[in-house]
């Protein structure tokens, strides 16, 4: 098991776009291991590989901790394609990047996604509801994008100080991080 450090809002691999893996190596199947004990140390319920400096399109997501999706097994999902979307939604969304920070994004709320799984076999999975929320989140990670591009500025400025802070390493957080001055274990 392997906690890695997760990256936060201001270091460089938040803004990159993730490459698509082409074959599962050891260590693709390693990363994926690392990325659940993770996320689960942490208490998130979905992360991106771009969140722990590597820039392939793998998220990984666990739900079950959601009384009304228990049933849902963690699961990750390889070069993640969304391939139909309808209807719209509002939710309030929070990152573990960008800790504390919680606001209202509109999103499509039912989508078709395409992926390979943990064996790199091809799926297709139907999602809505809070299911659909993190897989949309962990994809834009993939594509450099993070929540808080969707946040009017006037909203953002309740979080001013503390955004400033997260980029400035200034912060304490019980799961360790890099940000963009140093690594904090
Ligand atoms: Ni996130």
């Amino acid at each position: 098991m392997a906690i890695l450090p997760i990256y936060l809002d201001g270091t460089e691999p938040l803004r990159k776009k993730a490459k698509p893996v082409k074959e599962l190596d050891m260590n693709t199947i390693a990363l994926i291991k690392d990325m659940f004990d993770t996320m689960h140390a942490a208490d998130g319920i979905g992360l991106a590989a771009n969140q722990v400096g590597v820039l392939k399109r793998i998220i990984v997501v666990d739900i079950s901790s959601l009384e009304d999706t228990k049933d849902i097994k963690p699961f990750a999902l390889i070069n993640p394609e969304v391939i139909s979307k309808a209807g719209k939604c509002t939710m309030e969304e929070g990152c573990l990047s960008i800790p504390s920070v919680r606001a209202e994004v509109v999103r499509p709320d039912k989508i078709t996604v395409k992926y390979r799984d943990s064996n790199f076999n091809e799926q297709q999975i139907v999602a809505d509801g809070i299911l659909a929320r993190v897989i949309l989140h962990e994809i834009d990670h993939l594509d450099g994008v993070l929540f808080t591009d969707y946040v009017p500025k006037s909203k953002l400025k309740e979080y001013k100080e503390l955004l400033e802070k997260i980029k400035n390493g200034d912060i304490e957080i019980k799961y360790p991080v890099v940000t963009n001055q140093r690594v904090l274990l």
